[in-house]
This record gives structure tokens, C-alpha cells and sequence, in this order.
């Protein structure tokens, strides 16, 4: 079954076809995930390209300028944009306790269900909809940045994103990214230094899904597990000081993000004799079914978290200076699903026939046709 796979770690062997170190172990993805000798690749901004689809009036300018261009997530406003984003997470911290998620999540479950038959990656979607929602609207404070006159145009670029994806639904934030819109057109943007953009990385990033496709991803998982698995949803429901061990768990064996690539930096990283310049591919999802740190690590057991001996923290998350910045937001989502789920319903598969999402670094589903039988 799809969830099923198991995965052997191994020595770090180089990949010919994708040109890249595949590192599997745990202590190699740890060392490596905090090495201060690798970067972060650049990666392509598609963003203009899929915008310029969407609103071909409004953004042909700016489509053109940054089609191709590379975007460098490990530059000198790293840091920076790295702060930012974790203001946004603390924001959203403070605004959605677990109490409001789990009577989010509890009327997520009472409207879907009554259907009888609920796909689990739409309640997924449904369910981090809302509080994704404020998060960007807590990064108006950025907009207005833009607005009253900052000096980069990248900035000014993630939030377009941001608005742009939630405008249709908060006339707050379409009246904004009229404004940021009009802004841009008057001052376009002159940058382009050394062949790549230095922006706020980790703001881009959250607002261009990390933050919402990987809970996404996580939670069908969740769902998964919890549907295969009734005895465990029975421990769950008798004993919820166990679900912070059930969800790490759910984090250590089915984390959405299978892996992340670095480049090794002009040092090369001699312990693996990999050279400077050289693909490094991090297999998060491998180290988190290494025997050496994790017995039986193909087991689903929630017990390694409650035992006093607890194993060695999860890589789900990533590691070193780009470390999940919303790592206890995300758990604190999955811990108030689970709760609102077990108390009042059965978790139960509708067919066994789910279909897996397409994407060979994200481990999810498309479609998780799921059953909720009220207690
Ligand atoms: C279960 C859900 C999540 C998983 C599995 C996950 C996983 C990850 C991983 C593996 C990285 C490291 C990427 C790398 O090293 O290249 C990362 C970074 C990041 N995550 Fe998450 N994430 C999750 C939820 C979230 C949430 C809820 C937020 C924000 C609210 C968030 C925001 C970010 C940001 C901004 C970064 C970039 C940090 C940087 O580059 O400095 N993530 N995430």
C-alpha cells in the first residue's frame, strides 16, 4: 500500500542520472542539514509565469522581467526574511490556540461528515484553509511596507503572491493588492545583481505553500494512519496525553517533505568526499526509518515518544539555519484534528484505493476516500 513503502537507509552513493550525492542516514542528513559548508540551490521563479496566466492584464510586466530568473534562498537576507517569517508564525501562534482549532476542526468534521463519505485531503485543505487565511493577512504589515516606500521589489513580489491567492475572498486584502499593484506599475524594479535575486527566502517561501501544502500532505497522512489503524484510534481516545507522541510519530514515518537538495560550497564537504559545487540530496524521509536511531523503524509505534528514553529528534522539520520556522504550529494543528476526531467519530476507509499525490519530493495524497462514524 502506498504508505507502506519502507525504506532502507544506506552509505551515501552518487546518483548519475540526477547528478547528486543521495545521503539516506540519519547522521549524514543531520551533519550535512546543519553543515555551515552547503547552500540552499537556487531555485526557478515560476510565480510570474503562473500569474501571468491568471491576470495576463495585470502582470505582463512583471512576468517578463522575472521569467527564468533564479531566486537564491540562502543570500545575505536570509536571516532577515528568516525573522519575519517566524514573526508571522508567532502571530498566528497567538491567534489560534489549540482550542479554536479543535472547534474548527470540530465543525469541519460535523458538515463533512454528515455525507457520510469524506475525502480525507480535502478536509486536510479545508481544515488549515482558515488559519492559513490569517496567517497571510498577518502579512499585511508587510504590504504596507511596500506601500509607504521600500526600496526592494522582491518583498513586494511574495506578497503579491499573497494577496493575489487570497483576494477573491477578503475585500480587506483585494483593496490592498490594488494598491501594491499600483505601486509596482509606478516603480518598476531594477534589480538583478550577480545573476540571481537576493529576497526575503523564508517569507517566499511560507506564503508560496510551505507552510500550506506540507500540512496539507502531513495531516491526509495522519488521516491515513489513523484510519488503518482502529485500536490505535481507541489508545487515542482513552489516553489523549498520547497524541503529541502519535503526531510525532506521524511526523518521523510520513512528513511531507521527502527530502531537500543543498549545494556543497566552495570547501566541498570532505568526510563524504563530495565536491565543491556538487548536488547534495537529503533524504529526511530515509533518515527517519534509520535502524540505528529508530528500532524496528518500519513499525508505527507512538510508544518510542512516551518512553523515557525518547529516540533522536525527527529531521522532518530539517535541521540547521533552515529549520522549519513553523514546526510547533504544525503540530499543533495535527494534535487538535486528531482530538476532535476521536472523541466524537470512527475514523474508517470509504474504499482502500486512495490515490497518492504525483510528486516524487512530496509524500501525500490526492484523494483519501475516508468514512466518519459518529460515536
Ligand atoms: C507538517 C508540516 C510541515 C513540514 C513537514 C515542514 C517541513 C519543512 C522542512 C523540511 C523545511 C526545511 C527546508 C530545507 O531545509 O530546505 C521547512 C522550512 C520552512 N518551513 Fe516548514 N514544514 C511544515 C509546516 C510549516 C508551517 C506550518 C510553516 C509556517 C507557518 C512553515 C514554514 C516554513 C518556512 C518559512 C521554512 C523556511 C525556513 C528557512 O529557509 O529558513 N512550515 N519546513
Amino acid at each position: 500500500m502506498f504508505l507502506d513503502i519502507a525504506f532502507a537507509p544506506r552509505a551515501p552513493f552518487f546518483d548519475a542520472g540526477l547528478k547528486a550525492h543521495i545521503i539516506t542516514r540519519y547522521t549524514d542528513v543531520a551533519a550535512i542539514v546543519a553543515s555551515p559548508k552547503v547552500t540552499v540551490p537556487r531555485i526557478e521563479l515560476d510565480v510570474a509565469v503562473r500569474l501571468n496566466a491568471r491576470f495576463p492584464d495585470r502582470f505582463s510586466a512583471l512576468s517578463k522581467w522575472a521569467e527564468g530568473i533564479l531566486i537564491h534562498l540562502d543570500g545575505p537576507k536570509h536571516v532577515a526574511g528568516r525573522d519575519r517569517a517566524k514573526g508571522m508564525v508567532r502571530h498566528a501562534w497567538d491567534s489560534l490556540s489549540a482550542a479554536k482549532l479543535k472547534a474548527r476542526a470540530e465543525r469541519l468534521l460535523d458538515d463533512q461528515g454528515a455525507a457520510g463519505k469524506i475525502d480525507g485531503t480535502r478536509l486536510a485543505a479545508d481544515y488549515i484553509d482558515g488559519p492559513w487565511s490569517d496567517l497571510l493577512l498577518l502579512s499585511l504589515e508587510d504590504a504596507r511596507h511596500i506601500i509607504d516606500g521600500s526600496e526592494g521589489c522582491l518583498t513586494e513580489w511574495s506578497q503579491i503572491v499573497a494577496l493575489n491567492k487570497y483576494q477573491e475572498r477578503n475585500a480587506k486584502t483585494a483593496a490592498l493588492m490594488d494598491r501594491v499593484l499600483a505601486k509596482i506599475r509606478l516603480q518598476p524594479c531594477p534589480w538583478s545583481t550577480e545573476g540571481f535575486l537576493d529576497i526575503d527566502a523564508p517569507v517566499m517561501l511560507f506564503i508560496l505553500g510551505l507552510a500550506n501544502a506540507t500540512v496539507k500532505h502531513t495531516i491526509t497522512n495522519m488521516l491515513y494512519t489513523l484510519a488503518a489503524d482502529q485500536p490505535e484510534q481507541d489508545r487515542l481516545r482513552r489516553d489523549p496525553s498520547r497524541i503529541s507522541a502519535f503526531v510525532e510519530e506521524v511526523l518521523r514515518m510520513y512528513g511531507a517533505v521527502r527530502f531537500r537538495d543543498r549545494i556543497a560550497g566552495p570547501d566541498g564537504l570532505e568526510d563524504y568526499a563530495i565536491l565543491p559545487g556538487e548536488r547534495i540530496r537529503l533524504y529526511f524521509e530515509s533518515a527517519g526509518r534509520d535502524p540505528d536511531v529508530y528500532p524496528d523503524p518500519n513499525r508505527f509505534a507512538p510508544e518510542r515518544y512516551l518512553d523515557t528514553t525518547r529516540p533522536a529528534p525527527i529531521l522532518s522539520f530539517g535541521g540547521g539555519s533552515h529549520l522549519c520556522v513553523g514546526r510547533l504550529l504544525a503540530r499543533l494543528q495535527m494534535a487538535a484534528l486528531i482530538s476532535a476526531l476521536v472523541e466524537r467519530y470512527t475514523l474508517i476507509f470509504d474504499e482502500r484505493n486512495p490515490v497518492s499525490f504525483p510528486d516524487i519530493a512530496s509524500l501525500g495524497f490526492k484523494k483519501l476516500p475516508l468514512r466518519l462514524a459518529p460515536r
